[in-house]
């Protein structure tokens, strides 16, 4: 007998991180459905058997109208990867320096984000009886980073969101973890890394002198979804070269 069709969503999957976790889960059977403000971008990482649509994770209709568009496409979903997310501007700077518009943008992509996607996914998980949320949330939730206050409180929000849904599902078959990236070649940082001063700054602080690969964040993703971990629940696993064992 074949193997039941499994469903992963991804958000943010058409760039770096996102876009490395659907070639993984595409390696390991699962079928893609790709959320992402891009819609050339999100088609492309679903691949022909899967389906790519444009969806704000900060806007509620559009979250809705996609996770409905999807379980009426493919009728299941068995694993969704919180992943879209922002950092802000450069220029982001300590409390009193940031600006209140960019403190609530990067907290309607990095937490309402969550919440709202995960609002609509966690019925159809409960239909079910079973699912996995992966939350990416970023080792700037488990220790500060300097002068990204907005990020920093965001990304320690998505942490305990991860852990919270952990708590308050573990009785319906469904699990909930996170992964806690250090820093990743995507082109949310490429900008850093392209300038030498910079990029050696970041890779003399990190134990393993490199910075991570998203396909590194991926298989990390690939990982927690394996379902012979049935009991690891509200767990974050950091990737991050050895940096927060400093
Ligand atoms: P990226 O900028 O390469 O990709 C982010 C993707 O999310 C893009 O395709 C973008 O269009 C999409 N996106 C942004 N806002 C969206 C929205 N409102 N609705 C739907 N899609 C949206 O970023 P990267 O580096 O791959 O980051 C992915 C996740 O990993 C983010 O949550 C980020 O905070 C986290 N992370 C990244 C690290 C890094 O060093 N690159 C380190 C730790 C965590």
């Amino acid at each position: 007998m074949s193997e039941p069709q499994r469903v992963a969503v991804v958000t943010g999957g058409g760039s770096g991180i996102g876009a490395a976790t659907c070639g993984r889960l595409a390696a390991d059977g699962y079928t893609l459905a790709v959320l992402d403000l891009d819609l050339d971008a999100a088609k492309a990482a679903a691949g022909p058997e899967g389906i790519g649509l444009a969806a704000d994770v900060a806007d509620a209709e559009s979250m809705r109208e996609a996770i409905n568009t999807v379980v009426r496409t493919i009728g299941r979903i068995d694993l969704l990867v919180n992943n879209a997310g922002i950092t802000g501007s450069q220029a982001a700077g300590r409390c009193h320096e940031t600006p209140i518009e960019e403190w609530d943008r990067v907290h309607a992509v990095n937490v309402r984000g969550l919440f709202l996607c995960s609002r609509v996914v966690l019925p159809v998980m409960l239909a079910q009886g079973s699912g996995h949320v992966i939350t990416v949330a970023s080792v700037a939730g488990q220790v500060a980073f300097p002068a990204r206050c907005a990020y920093t409180a965001s990304k320690g929000a998505a942490l305990l969101f991860a852990k919270s849904l952990a708590v308050d599902y573990a009785t319906d078959g469904i699990r909930s973890n996170a992964v806690c990236p250090g820093f990743v070649q995507t082109p949310m940082t490429q900008w850093r890394l392209d300038v030498p001063e910079l990029r050696s700054r970041v890779e003399e602080n990190i134990p393993m002198r490199r910075v991570a690969q998203p396909t590194e964040i991926a298989d990390a993703i690939g990982l927690l979804a394996d379902e012979r971990l049935s009991y690891l629940t509200g767990h974050a696993l950091t990737v991050d070269g050895g940096w927060t064992a400093l």
